[in-house]
C-alpha cells in the first residue's frame, strides 16, 4: 500500500497551554497507535504546523478527524505527497514548541511565524515547511 505524507499549517483557536496540547497529543499518539500514522507537530505562538505519514485510507480518515477539529483553524495544505519511505518515523506524534523569545536568533522559527503570516508563500516553497520540520525533530 502506497505511504502519503501531508503536511499543513493551522492557526490555534486561542493560544494553548501546555495541559491543552498535551491533551491534543494524547489523543493524537492514541488514534495514530491505532492507524499506523506517525509524524511531528509543531507549535509556536498560536500556530501548528503537522507532518502526517502513512498509509492512505487511514491518512485520510486522520486529516479528516483533524480539520474536524475546532481547536484550530484556518488549515492551509502545504504539501501532499506520495512516499517511498517515511520521512518522520520515530513518533506517532511528537510534540515541539519553542519560546517565542527564541524566534529573532533563528532562522527556522523565523520562516515558521513568517509562514503562519503569510502561509501562501510557505505553499509555494514547500521545502521550507520540511525544513523547519526537521529542524524541530532534531531538536
Ligand atoms: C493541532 C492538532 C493536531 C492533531 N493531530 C492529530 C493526529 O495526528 N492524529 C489524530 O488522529 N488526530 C489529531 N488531531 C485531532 C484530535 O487530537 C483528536 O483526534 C480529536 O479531537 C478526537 O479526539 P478523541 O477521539 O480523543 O475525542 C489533532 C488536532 C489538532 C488540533
Amino acid at each position: 500500500m502506497p505511504l502519503l505524507q501531508i503536511v499543513y499549517i493551522s492557526t490555534a483557536r486561542t493560544e494553548c497551554t501546555p495541559v491543552q496540547l498535551e491533551a491534543i497529543l494524547a489523543s493524537s499518539i492514541r488514534h495514530n497507535k491505532q492507524n499506523g500514522i506517525t509524524g511531528l507537530l509543531v507549535y509556536l505562538k498560536g500556530t501548528f504546523m503537522q507532518v502526517i505519514e502513512g498509509e492512505e485510507p487511514a491518512m485520510r480518515e486522520t486529516y479528516g478527524r483533524i480539520k474536524a477539529d475546532t481547536r484550530h483553524y484556518n488549515l492551509l495544505n502545504l504539501i501532499e505527497t506520495p512516499l517511498v519511505s517515511r520521512e518522520f518515523p520515530s513518533w506517532h506524534m511528537a510534540l515541539r514548541t519553542a519560546k517565542a523569545s527564541a524566534i529573532p536568533r533563528n532562522p527556522q522559527l523565523l520562516a515558521l511565524v513568517a509562514g503562519a503570516l503569510d502561509a501562501e508563500r510557505l505553499k509555494a516553497t514547500p521545502s521550507d515547511a520540511l525544513s523547519i520540520l526537521s529542524y524541530f525533530a532534531e531538536s
